[in-house]
């Protein structure tokens, strides 16, 4: 039996970028046993209080011969404050590896991630768990104070086109169209994408316009209560029915999925 549910120990939490920051977790190692590149966990807040509700949080990176699990977030509310004030001890009550994960196979040797924002961070974790592929990332950032882990991608990757809104850092455009751009040039195997709603939006025209033979698989981001498929709080329709992210998802189809 799967050992989903315990309590944590905070091995360390870092700043990474502007509100940005990387929460390091001892696990026990039958979370990592199955683990599959855009699960997630849900987080009980320290100190909840009326903050009950626990928070959906993609895994970063994971390490098995350490048994831990790293998660970047960004700070976007008094619960993600709360966590980022965690401090090497504390002890977090999670429940992981939760959701479906992206769907890599055999033959899909040329992988091209497209990450928006702190959607980011669990692309990162292709890079240990799906090792030996020829990747290519597409990374957007706000502006160069919010960039992380941009050294980490361009380590493993082929290579590495970054955008922002603002031009601070790599090209100023909407990192949909640097990827339009490159889909004119070449095709890959698959992609594999997590972001804002709206960059899905964006990149169901390019995908539309430029790329409708491609696989391509989307995690969405969405608000969640318990994270195990009870409560109903987290549906989006996928070719025509309800589906809950949590269970079913987070990684569907952009075929399928309605944006
Ligand atoms: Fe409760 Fe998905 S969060 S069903």
């Amino acid at each position: 039996m799967i050992k989903k549910h315990d309590i944590c120990r905070v091995a360390s939490l870092e700043p990474l970028s502007k509100d940005t920051y990387a929460l390091t977790l001892k696990v026990n190692g039958d979370m990592l046993k199955y683990f599959r590149p855009g699960q997630f966990a849900h987080i009980r807040l320290p100190h909840a209080g009326e903050h009950l509700l626990r928070r959906p949080i993609s895994v970063n990176t994971i390490d098995r011969e350490a048994e831990t699990m790293r998660f970047a977030f960004l700070i976007q509310g008094e619960g993600t404050r709360r966590l980022s004030q965690c401090r090497p001890g504390d002890e977090l009550d999670i429940l992981a590896p939760l959701g479906q994960g992206f769907r890599v196979k055999e033959s899909h040797q040329k992988i091209w991630l497209v990450g928006g924002g702190i959607g980011i961070a669990p692309l990162l974790s292709l890079r240990d768990t799906v090792p030996g592929r020829e990747y290519t990332a597409f990374l957007g950032y706000k502006s160069r104070e919010y960039a992380y882990e941009l050294k980490e991608f361009e380590g493993f990757c082929k290579a590495v086109h970054v955008t922002s809104d603002d031009g601070s850092i790599g090209e100023k455009n909407f990192v949909t169209e640097a990827l339009r751009r490159e889909l004119a040039k070449e095709k890959p195997d698959v992609i594999l994408s997590c972001g804002p709603l709206p960059m899905f939006r964006s990149l169901k025209r390019v995908w539309e316009e430029d790329g409708r033979d491609v696989e391509t698989q989307v995690s969405m981001e969405q608000h969640m209560g318990c994270g195990t498929g009870g409560c109903y709080t987290c549906t989006c329709m996928v070719a025509g029915a309800m589906k809950r992210v949590c269970m079913d998802g987070p990684v569907f189809d952009i075929r399928e999925v309605e944006l």
